[in-house]
């Protein structure tokens, strides 16, 4: 079983600057669910599975997309505050940080282990793609309708949807981990 200790192993330091001890305690458990649902027993699992069946990720596996989009989602946030005079809306870290740690957590759902040491996508992952499985994990928990929306809307089902800023950015972080490797599968990206 995975526990809420094993999920704050994997992200204590993101975890730890979310400032509300209500949502970061939601956050943790709405990952502990999703691996139970998805019937994930360790850790090392995670750590090998892929971030998406789309593509080769050329060994980038689940956990380091998720630290490496929120982490990009906080850069860019914070590289607007930075930069300019007045920020024209608010940005709220919090929720930044929470949505992007649990904006792929329906994947813990969308795949399974193919019984060959790969992974596939499970029946789960059929019947509804991860931003909808993650948001009903999260929607169970009681997480804020506005986090609801950074998992929700942060892929393709979000196009021309309404969104809160945060989803904006880790929608742009996400696809900055993903759109150079689907390159590289094309040869379409330049050295
Ligand atoms: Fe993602």
């Amino acid at each position: 079983m995975i526990t809420a200790k094993d999920i704050e192993g994997l992200f204590g330091t993101i975890l730890a600057r979310i400032q509300d001890a209500d949502l970061r305690a939601k956050t943790v458990q709405a990952w502990v669910m999703a691996c139970e649902r998805g019937g994930w027993k360790s850790v090392e699992d995670l750590k090998v599975m892929p971030f998406t069946l789309l593509t080769n990720t050329h060994g980038v596996n689940f956990i380091e997309h998720t630290i490496a989009v929120t982490e990009g989602a906080f850069g860019l946030a914070k590289a607007q505050e930075n930069a300019y005079r007045k920020m024209p809306y608010k940005i709220d870290f919090d929720r930044l940080l929470a949505g992007g740690l649990l904006h792929d957590v329906g994947k813990l759902l969308e795949f399974e282990l193919d019984g060959n040491g790969g992974f596939r996508k499970s029946l789960s992952g059929k019947c509804a793609r991860h931003p909808i499985s993650g948001t009903a994990v999260a929607y169970e928990v009681g997480l804020p309708d506005q986090v609801l929306n950074t998992i929700a809307c942060h892929a393709k089902e979000g196009d021309g949807r309404p969104q809160v800023v945060e989803t904006v950015l880790i929608h742009q972080a996400d696809f900055g981990t993903f759109n150079p490797l689907a390159m590289m599968e094309k040869s379409t990206l330049i050295e």
